[in-house]
């Protein structure tokens, strides 16, 4: 059994160059799930995917409909029925890339500069499905699996896998596995490999607000027409109170309280409030004072404004008056919140503040559950031992800020646990312009996943 993972960590090591070329191909597909522009980019992507699983030996191998993008299923059952059965998953889909012109290179052209490979999706996250399947690679080239693997990669988890929880319904005997390795959630520091045991959840709404029949002359009509801009910077103003604090009414009631001994543990992490402002360039730091800032990006539930529109923004001015203004606001959850309450939570908000002078929409457009995952499973013993040996250091264990809806879908539909980890970093410029993966991470990630697969037998 050593043989047969020295020889797979070997290949490992002995074919990067081509596990890079392939990941490039992977990077040039633009495909972003949230614009139906990229509809056959999707296609083009979950191929690739099915492709490169048929090419593993696996069978099954099918790009299966949904009520939205397809999903990627594949599968070797090989090992045999005492062995156990690995569910890894993946997303092949990606955020959008605007603004585009603060890119330094094409982001469909990934590009090596340094230890970085520069590409949309590099770390987040076709880089950490190929590492999987590059590992699986090292090892069906060298011996053969010693554990039965399925796949499962999605493409909708950046629009919240909005149709994963039907197709999880449906396919929870398909789905069924000893745990799931869920390499989206990314690491602390390049030296630092990280095991994560909870996410948040998240519930995102588009908030409209509607005045006049049409633009009007603000000469003509200003200070007679409650502005929709102004009106709808009133209302997101107020989710906010002078501490930090989110007004809708009941917010925190479910709220966990976070225990002195997490708190303890989250003080002992290598993250300190300075690492913030280093990593945003931004002057000071906001938020609830009496948390500290790892707290409030992992543990704590937040509002955010995503985007805000209205009115005039081109070149040069116009007097004018608006007739509508748009906010997309989402909100990040903890234990024991559910994004259903704070919808309603969000629509009581509104009733009770929205002025009589304006019309109001707020459309709940997705939502994804706070998942919390077992600290010491067989699956996180054989991961930890992996990164261990990889890293030849013990990983760290951490509440994560983002939110991945798999997780809870797979709890609760097929009663499967996620590992969740990843080979991400911080800094490598998710979901913003010039996203990389730092390539000696990389490595070592496909690394980890091969050591994973023997340190189950
Ligand atoms: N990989 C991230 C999630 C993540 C980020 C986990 C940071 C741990 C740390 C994932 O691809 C993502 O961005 N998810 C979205 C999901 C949302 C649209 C429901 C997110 O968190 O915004
Ligand atoms: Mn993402």
């Amino acid at each position: 059994m050593n043989d047969a993972r020295q020889n797979a960590l070997e290949y490992a090591r002995g074919h990067r160059e081509q596990f890079l070329d392939e990941l490039k191909e992977f990077l040039a597909i633009p495909s972003i799930s949230t614009s139906s522009e990229n509809i056959p980019d999707m296609e083009r992507a979950a191929a690739w995917v099915a492709d490169q699983l048929r090419s593993l030996g696996m069978n099954h191998v099918e790009i299966m409909p949904t009520g939205g993008h397809p999903v990627v299923y594949g599968e070797w059952m090989g090992a045999g029925k005492s062995a156990p059965t690995v569910l890894i998953y993946g997303h092949y889909d990606i955020q959008p890339v605007d603004p585009l012109e603060l890119w330094t290179s094409d982001p469909f052209k990934a590009e090596v500069r340094g230890d970085n490979l520069y590409a949309r999706g590099a770390s987040d996250m076709k880089g950490q499905v190929v590492a999987s399947l590059k590992a699986v690679e090292s090892v069906v080239r060298t011996s053969g699996l010693p554990v039965n693997v399925k796949w499962l990669i999605e493409g909708e988890e950046e629009i919240g896998s909005l149709n994963l929880d039907e197709f999880i319904k449906q396919h929870k005997k398909m789905l069924k596995a000893d745990f799931c390795i869920n390499p989206d959630a990314g690491m602390i520091a390049p030296h630092l490999p990280t095991i994560t045991y909870a996410l948040r959840g998240l519930a995102y709404f588009d908030i409209r607000v509607f005045g006049p029949n049409r633009d009007l002359h603000s000469g003509l009509f200003g200070g007679t027409i409650h502005n929709p801009a102004q009106a709808l910077a009133e209302l997101v103003a107020g989710m906010h109170d002078k501490k930090g604090r989110i007004t809708l009414p009941g917010f925190y009631d479910d709220v966990r309280k976070l225990s002195k001994a997490e708190r303890a543990d989250i003080a002992h992490l290598p993250i300190k409030p300075k690492d913030f402002i280093e990593k945003t360039g931004v002057p000071a730091l906001w938020g609830e004072t009496e948390y500290t800032p790892e707290e409030r990006v992992s543990a704590r539930p937040t509002l955010e404004v995503n985007g805000l529109l209205s009115g005039f923004t081109g070149q040069g001015s116009k007097t004018v008056l608006p007739a509508w203004a748009m906010a997309k606001i989402s909100c990040r959850l903890v234990p024991d919140q559910t994004p259903e309450k704070v919808y309603k939570q969000m629509l009581q908000y509104m009733k009770q503040h929205a002025s009589k002078s304006i019309r109001w929409e707020v459309t709940n457009l997705h939502n994804s559950g706070v998942a919390i995952t077992e600290k010491d499973s067989v699956g996180v013993q054989a991961m930890s031992k992996a990164l261990e040996q990889t890293w030849g250091k013990r990983p760290l264990f951490k509440r994560e800020g983002g939110s991945i809806g798999v997780v809870v879908q797979l709890q609760k539909h097929a009663g499967v646990d996620s590992v969740l980890t990843g080979f991400g970093l911080p800094d490598d410029n998710q979901h913003s312009p010039n996203e990389k993966l730092h390539l000696p991470t990389w490595y070592k990630g496909t690394e980890a996943f091969v050591n994973l697969f023997y340190n189950l037998t």
